[in-house]
């Protein structure tokens, strides 16, 4: 089988072999400090050997668990945020049919839906008012089991379920995946009899998708969630190597370091297959919620080409030169659609008649990338085979151990998440949230000076 690869001839006009070279003993540190677990967040490193460590039993378990959601719901609505919704978003709408939605919505192939992520009172009547009709089930995530966005939804979707199904059917079709022992999930899951999973203390949010975070909506949705499990385990064996040049993860986190001690700040993660979008919202989070510390880290970016090349094409190429692309490539489609030929060729595009669509869209993609890079803009490529289950888990994992050695070599925490905590202190305390008299006092103060 192969493995998906990761090119830097493109970027390396901006940064020289033998500075790549010198990260050889820092990324080596940084690996074996992850390995040893003797670096900052090492309370959080249970992601790492995650794949291989995932068993039969348990895998088992979720997909038993996906089925008596498959039978007894037309629809179901996954209640999370963050990492309790991204990495399970990113792999269900990269695998799924684009136009799924439009589907006829049946038991047996349920449409997934999102909530628990947004306080849109908009969106949440819109949901509700959608679900008035169908039989849906919640799989509702959090691993505080407190999380205000994801509490609310939760709070509106119990309800509706359990009046419009009955509180049977609502116990079992409501699913929690939450801490073992703490926070108001855990206590609800607990008192109602929920099918509940535990997400393991030692795996924070945005690393969670190869726990029940990411797998139990994955499966519900019908995909092979033991597929994606070997493409991560295969990459974490990839990914153990020493050796920097045939370690992707650590080549990918020395050039992305070096480019940014050369005042390349941003990093944009491009694709040219509309499927990725939500892939690249995960990775977004990973990133960012990992580096962006102690006033540093690479501000992660993401675009869908050729769509956004009508949009930010124009900013990439001529705009500040502060930026560099990652581009994630599939290269075989599922489909084969070819373009038909016209005799009176109105449009002029005879010139592709016969060609795969595929091939103008590489074509595309070669073009932009020769276009970027002369601009100024450094380019890096993985190459992944196919769009499934497994190389979906290869690159899940890849990305996970690069942002790994990646904060290390940035010398921050790469597993804590501080600043998320400033927007809800203030929150409450514009809310009065019992707890917060203080804080609440000293904002009412704030906002009328
Ligand atoms: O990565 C993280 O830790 C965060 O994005 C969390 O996943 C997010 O804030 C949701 O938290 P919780 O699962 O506790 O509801």
């Amino acid at each position: 089988m192969e493995n998906i690869q990761l090119s830097i001839e493109k970027a390396l006009g901006f940064i020289s072999k033998e500075k790549l070279a010198s990260y050889e003993p820092k990324v080596r540190a940084c690996m074996e400090t992850l390995e040893k677990g003797t670096g900052l967040g090492n309370d959080f490193l249970g992601w790492l050997h995650l794949p291989s460590s995932i068993t039969q039993e348990h895998l088992n378990d979720l997909k038993a668990t996906a089925n008596v959601l498959r039978e007894n719901c037309e629809v179901v609505v996954v209640a999370g945020i963050g990492g309790s919704y991204l990495g399970a978003r990113a792999v269900i709408e990269a695998l799924s049919n684009s136009l799924a939605w439009l589907s006829e919505k049946k038991a047996g192939q349920p449409v997934i839906l999102f909530a628990g992520n947004n306080i849109s009172e908009d969106y949440l009547y819109e949901l509700t008012e959608y679900l008035k009709d169908k039989k849906f089930g919640v799989i509702n995530i959090s691993k505080s089991g407190t999380t205000t966005e994801t509490a609310l939804a939760f709070r509106l979707l119990k309800e509706q379920c359990e009046k419009q199904r009955g509180k049977e059917m609502a116990r079992k079709v409501i699913v929690a995946i939450t801490d073992a022992k703490k926070g108001a999930a855990r206590i609800t899951a607990d008192k109602e009899g929920y099918k509940s999973f535990i997400i393991p203390d030692n795996v924070g949010g945005r690393f969670s998708v190869l726990t029940p975070v990411g797998l139990l909506p994955i499966a519900v949705a019908g995909f092979d969630i033991e597929q994606l499990i070997n493409g991560a385990r295969d990459m974490e064996t990839v990914c153990a190597n020493e050796n920097i040049m045939e370690n992707p993860a650590a080549l990918y986190a020395a050039i992305r370091n070096e480019l940014y001690q050369t005042g390349k700040k941003i990093e944009i993660l491009v694709n040219f297959q509309p499927k990725l979008h939500y892939f690249m919202e995960w990775w977004k989070q990973l990133y960012g919620e990992s580096e962006g510390k102690d006033h540093k880290g690479i501000y992660p970016s993401s675009v869908d080409f050729s769509t956004d090349l009508h949009s930010m094409g124009q900013w990439i190429q001529e705009g500040e030169r502060s930026i560099y692309e990652t581009v994630v490539s599939i290269e075989s489609p599922e489909y084969e659609l070819r373009v038909p030929t016209d005799e009176e060729n109105l449009d002029g595009l005879n010139f592709l008649a016969g060609k795969r669509v595929d091939e103008i869209n590489k074509m595309a993609e070669l073009g932009t990338q020769l276009a970027h890079v002369d601009g100024g803009v450094p380019n890096m490529r993985i190459s992944v085979p196919k769009l499934d289950e497994y190389y979906l888990g290869q690159l899940i994992y890849f990305f996970e151990k690069a942002c790994g050695i990646s904060g290390y070599i940035l010398d921050i925490n790469p597993f804590n998440q501080p600043g998320v905590e400033a927007y809800k202190k203030n929150m409450f305390a514009l809310l009065n949230k019992p707890g917060y008299e203080e804080a609440s006092k000293a904002i009412q103060a704030r906002l009328t000076k």
